[in-house]
């Protein structure tokens, strides 16, 4: 036993993926399968709450199936079994969990119930190698944050957003521009084609002396410049998802120019042995030019920027077992009983203070 990995099957269904992956202690990805529903989803511009909780009904066994026969383990040697708990859709969630709360009752091993968002958080690690404690801008379709990373369970959250997320915004904003769902990768593309200072756009709350987001304002202004420029059928559509992508970039990178400073504040020592790290992770991670924005936002105030492969950063399961082997890895008795409910809400940083303005995010 002591000589191979301890190997940790995971299942993600918060969304609109059902995702299954097996991963070893040893950060050896075994197996990461998803079959997405994004196509049934696409009709109605967004994720439908009904519409994925049946989807994930339909797939959870193929995607599992799939899983074990893309890694070539038996079941029986999957040594623990993860499922998101929450945050997210309550349905799809159920599935997940109760999948893996049979699975390893039929089989007689540990069951962890994994938060989404520590997925995204720890995920960084199973592609690089990075030590605690480290600044994470997790950008994703539901949330927008900024956190120092200091070990499983251990985040302190130094902004969110006080409205759309940065994913929200890109959907949001492609849905007006009818240019496809999802949002974020059908923008990026677009926006290849166009002039990023072609239209001026809001950029909210840069230089503000915190480190909160906001963006329903940048939507707002977006919808009025393509009213101007003669709606979908005149308007330059290229320039707008080009200065879209420039107005998102700029705001992503004035809050975390921001909240670098504060994590050396916050970690003085460990900033001065090595150059500090900013991880960057979720679905709006995968965008090219944002990286670049970040990575040269990064490399100026001393930081070493890491973003997790694609794969890694949109959702996936992937990170769902790591998330659970790194808990593993501190305590190997910390697990979860099967009576651990799931949580449709569930901050990383319960004693986060909320931003200045309305509406707070999990
Ligand atoms: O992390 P994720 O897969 O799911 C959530 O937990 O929300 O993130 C999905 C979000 C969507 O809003 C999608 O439009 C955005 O990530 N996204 C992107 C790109 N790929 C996905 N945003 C900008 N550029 C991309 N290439
Ligand atoms: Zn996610």
């Amino acid at each position: 036993m002591a000589d191979r990995p301890y190997i940790m099957l995971g299942i993600e269904s918060s969304c609109d993926e059902t995702a299954a992956a097996i991963i070893g202690s040893d950060k050896t990805i075994f197996a990461n399968e998803i079959a997405s529903q994004m196509a049934k989803h696409a009709e109605y511009g967004g994720v439908v709450p009904e519409v994925a909780a049946r989807a994930h009904l339909e797939a959870i066994d193929m995607v599992i199936n799939q899983a074990l026969q893309t890694a070539g383990i038996e079941l029986a040697n999957i040594d623990a079994f993860a499922a998101t708990a929450g945050p997210g859709l309550i349905g799809g969630v159920a599935v997940g969990t109760v999948t893996a709360k049979a699975l390893a009752a039929a089989r007689q091993r540990p069951y962890y119930a994994v938060n989404h968002l520590e997925g995204h958080a720890l995920s960084a690690r199973l592609a690089d190698s990075i030590e605690f404690p480290y600044l994470l801008l997790l950008v994703s379709g539901g949330h927008t944050q900024l956190l120092a990373v200091a070990g499983p369970g251990r985040y302190h959250r130094y902004g969110t957003t006080m409205d759309d997320a940065a994913g929200e915004a890109f959907d949001k904003c492609a849905k007006i521009m009818g240019i496809g769902y999802p949002g974020g990768p059908a923008i990026e593309d677009a926006a290849r084609q166009g002039d990023a200072k072609a239209i001026a756009l809001p950029r909210p709350l840069k230089g503000a002396d915190h480190c909160h987001f906001s963006f329903s304002g940048l939507k707002t202004a977006l919808a009025n410049r393509l009213k101007q420029l003669g709606g979908v059928e005149q308007a330059p559509l290229h320039d707008l998802a080009a200065s879209l992508q420039a107005a998102i970039a700029d705001c992503l990178a004035d809050r975390s120019q921001r909240a670098m400073q504060q994590f050396i504040d916050d970690y003085p020592a460990d900033c001065s042995a090595t150059p500090p790290v900013l991880v960057i992770a979720g679905g709006v991670a995968a965008n090219k030019y944002i990286y670049a924005r970040l990575a040269d936002t990064a490399a100026k105030n001393g930081f070493r920027l890491s973003v997790p492969p694609a794969a890694l950063c949109t959702d996936n399961a992937a990170m769902i077992a790591w998330a659970a082997l790194e808990r593993h890895h501190q305590n190997t008795a910390d697990s979860d009983d099967f009576d651990f409910a799931p949580r449709p809400r569930w901050p990383l940083d319960g004693k986060a203070t909320p931003p200045p303005g309305r509406g707070v995010r999990a």
